[in-house]
């Protein structure tokens, strides 16, 4: 059930520039939450007023730890990486519905682009069976040794080729030629397009976890609905990313705008 915590940082490193981990003593949160979920971290008091959703990427059920990983893009993440150990923040969560998870499945295919890699990692945990994930990034990659320790197979793109394939997430995997039986993905929309595209393409059942702007974070302000297909491919209706989501079925979702 979705709470207000004021967990502890038991640790906040930067792992990349800009990109920082930070780990919350979060017993309540780490005991329940799914693949996929996402919290709302909410800055210090006096500063910016509405909470800002990050997925978790990692819970430790035995220790009560729930890692976040996020990227320094404006006034909230940036005061978030200002936060010192032993600081507490205020959280509310877990928030959304993560992604499904079927154990009869054998081959799954994880693709995460940029800061979307996070919700992955989690989720490799829990499934069973072969596991490869496709990661794209701008420059440098993350996560990638976090996604091999919990058995993942996992192939880099990097837009300028900086690190493994040069170019787009979706080029590298028809160049590795690897095909699943279920796709989970996370990142930019342009890219959750593709995977779309690419996934009706293979016949695959594809999840997807759509990152739109939100306020509340908890159904009220619709400020974060997407359009979905309704019966017939013209006829759609809004869903809200929040509650709704943010794992949505990638054929149900509409792409053209
Ligand atoms: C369900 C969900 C899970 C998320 N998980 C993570 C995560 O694990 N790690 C992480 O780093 N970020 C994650 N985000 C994105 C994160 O919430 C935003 O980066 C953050 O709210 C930006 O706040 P800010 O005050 O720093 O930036 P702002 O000043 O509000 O915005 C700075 C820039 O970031 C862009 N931006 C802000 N919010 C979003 C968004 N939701 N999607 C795309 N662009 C955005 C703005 O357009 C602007 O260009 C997630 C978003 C959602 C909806
Ligand atoms: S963020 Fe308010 S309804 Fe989704």
């Amino acid at each position: 059930m979705k709470k207000v915590y004021y967990p502890t940082i038991i640790n906040q490193e930067e792992i990349a520039e800009n990109i920082f981990r930070m780990e919350l003593e979060l017993d309540e949160i780490a005991k329940v939450a799914l693949p996929g979920q996402f919290i709302n971290l909410y800055c210090k008091e006096g500063e910016n007023l509405l909470p800002r959703p990050i997925s978790i990427c990692e819970v430790n059920k035995e220790k009560g730890i729930v890692t976040l990983v996020y990227a320094v893009v404006g006034k909230g993440t940036n005061s978030f990486s200002l936060l010192k150990k032993g600081e507490n923040v205020k959280v509310l969560g877990p928030l959304g519905n993560g992604f499904q998870i079927d154990k009869s499945i054998e081959k799954h295919i994880l693709i995460g682009g940029g800061i979307g890699v996070p919700p992955l990692i989690e989720l490799a945990k829990h499934l069973t069976g072969e596991i490869y994930a496709f990661l794209g990034f701008a420059e440098s990659p993350i996560l990638v040794k976090e996604l091999e320790n919990y058995g993942a197979k996992v192939f880099v793109a990097t837009d300028k080729g900086r690190e493994g394939f040069k170019g787009n997430v979706i080029d590298l995997i028809k160049n590795e030629n690897i095909s699943g039986d279920m796709i989970y993905s996370c990142g930019p929309k342009p890219m959750l397009k593709a995977v779309s595209i690419w996934a009706e393409e293979m016949g695959i059942k594809a999840q997807v976890s759509m990152e739109e702007r939100m306020a509340c974070g908890i159904g009220v302000c619709v400020g974060c609905t997407c359009k979905h297909k309704k019966n017939e491919e013209e006829d759609w209706e809004n869903k809200k990313v929040c509650t709704d989501g943010p794992v949505f079925w990638s054929e149900e979702v509409v792409w053209n705008e």
